[in-house]
């Protein structure tokens, strides 16, 4: 093809991480039909998913949160570095910084997160732990849209796992993370084949019954 492999009509999705960058990895690695990963960006300079990303030819920024005076000169600075790259899709995979309500509203509806948890139960940090004190026997994770209430915009998809007797916080987080690596590519697989539909009521469709099945994910029990 003349321009290269990649289709020119392919959406740009655009990677926030802090860290692991598992979940991004994840992403890229299901080499979603009609999207290429454009870039990579970070806040921290040492998050270790960048070298992921750079191996696999994917830009890499970083946009150092300690530089800027501000909240607001932060979030000013990441949406430049993203709107670079005029992207389809931002995606947060273990960014942890909060963003304001300006950088939100920007990208309204072509904003996603995964958080470690059947939302709305336990919104913010330490999932896990507070999941095992409050004895709950099924925990899991959640794609969202991101809206300016914290972990409250409209949901995706779930996946739900067993808390077993002896769990801790490691071997919940694991059985967790191994659903979030699944669910968070099946969310933007839809959100590219635009089958994400929001309803009048804050709500969000997924636009086929066998897909609208699968956006509640139920690993088998041992
Ligand atoms: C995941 O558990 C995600 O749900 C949470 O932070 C963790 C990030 O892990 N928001 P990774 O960086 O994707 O490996």
């Amino acid at each position: 093809m003349f321009f290269g492999a990649q289709d020119m009509t392919d959406k740009s999705i655009v990677i926030l991480i802090s860290g692991r960058g598992s979940n991004m990895e994840a992403i890229v690695r299901a080499n979603v039909p009609g999207a290429r990963v454009a870039a990579v960006i970070s806040n921290r300079a040492d998050a270790a998913g960048l070298a992921f990303a750079a191996a696999h030819g994917i830009a890499t920024v970083v946009v150092d949160h300690t530089a800027y005076p501000s909240r607001a000169a932060f979030d000013a600075a990441l949406q430049a570095a993203i709107d670079a790259h005029a992207p389809d899709l931002v995606v947060l995979a273990g960014f942890m910084r909060v963003l304001g309500d300006d950088f939100v509203r920007h990208y309204a509806g072509r904003l996603l997160n995964i958080h470690p948890s059947l939302l709305p139960s336990f919104p913010g940090l330490h999932t896990h732990r507070r999941a095992l004190a409050a004895g709950v026997r099924a925990h899991g994770a959640t794609v969202h849209f991101v809206t300016p209430e914290l972990d409250g915009g409209p949901i995706v998809v779930q996946a739900v796992v067993p808390v077993l007797p002896g769990d801790d916080e490691d071997t919940l987080a694991d059985r967790v993370l191994a659903e979030e690596h699944k669910i968070y590519p099946q969310a933007v697989r839809w959100f590219v084949a635009g089958r994400l539909t929001p309803t009048a009521d804050g709500r969000v469709e997924v636009a086929d019954a066998r897909a609208e099945r699968f956006a509640l994910h139920l690993p088998p029990l041992d």
